[in-house]
């Protein structure tokens, strides 16, 4: 049963301005933020949001790429919200190949991974199976972004830590950790911001 001070925790600011906005979920203002910092997404866009159920942000990019864009999102389990103009893809992150993701697009301009494991409560296993997921999200950003093209992915920190951001400095021109005033203070996640795909 959840305590009331849990609920507090939930029903926080972002969890408010995101019901107002309608949408799916208070995670949206994580991307935002660093939207704003990095301008990522722009008209006509061609975005892969791995993990991207309730959908907050592919509604957030739907706003931004507009109707010349295209939007694919993968996750696990069926969303509960229609995402106009978006392509989901029901599946797991591990067994989905990068063929079924590109469908009918050249490539991509942008991945998005805000993929997270169900925790454990194990510190350590938890960080390992992150580290799986973004690398996971990883390698298939490097299939599918076009030259150019940026990645975002969630990262616990922990052992494999370092090696990841190496991996994504050796692909981008730019890697940046972002920590948006939406992620708990509390989590152990951050976001690894890779820009600038080199050809
Ligand atoms: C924090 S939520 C994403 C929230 C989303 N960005 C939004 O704003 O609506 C993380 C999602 O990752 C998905 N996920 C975790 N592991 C996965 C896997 N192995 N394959 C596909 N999806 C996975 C979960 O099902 C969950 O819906």
């Amino acid at each position: 049963m959840s305590t009331l001070r849990d609920r507090r925790h939930r029903h926080d600011r972002f969890f408010e301005r995101a019901r107002r906005a309608d949408f799916a979920a208070r995670s949206v203002y994580k991307l935002e933020e660093i939207q704003e910092r990095h301008r990522l997404l722009g008209p006509r866009a061609r975005v892969l949001d791995l993990g991207c159920r309730p959908g907050s942000w592919l509604e957030y990019c739907a706003r931004l790429v507009g109707p010349g864009g295209a939007l694919v999102g993968l996750d696990r389990t069926p969303l509960d919200r229609v995402i106009p103009g978006a392509r989901i893809v029901v599946g797991d992150v591990l067994e989905v190949t990068p063929e079924v993701l590109r469908g009918d697009l050249a490539a991509f301009d942008v991945v998005l991974s805000d993929m997270a494991p169900d925790t454990s409560g194990i510190r350590s296993l938890d960080q390992a199976r992150s580290a799986a997921l973004f690398g996971r999200a990883l390698d298939l950003a490097l299939a599918l972004l076009a030259s150019g093209g940026h990645f975002v992915g969630k990262l616990f920190q922990g052992p494999d830590w370092q090696r990841l951001l190496g991996r994504v400095r050796a692909e981008f021109d730019r890697m940046v950790v972002e920590k948006p005033a939406a992620s708990r203070k509390a989590s152990i996640e951050q976001y690894v911001v890779g820009i600038g795909r080199r050809p």
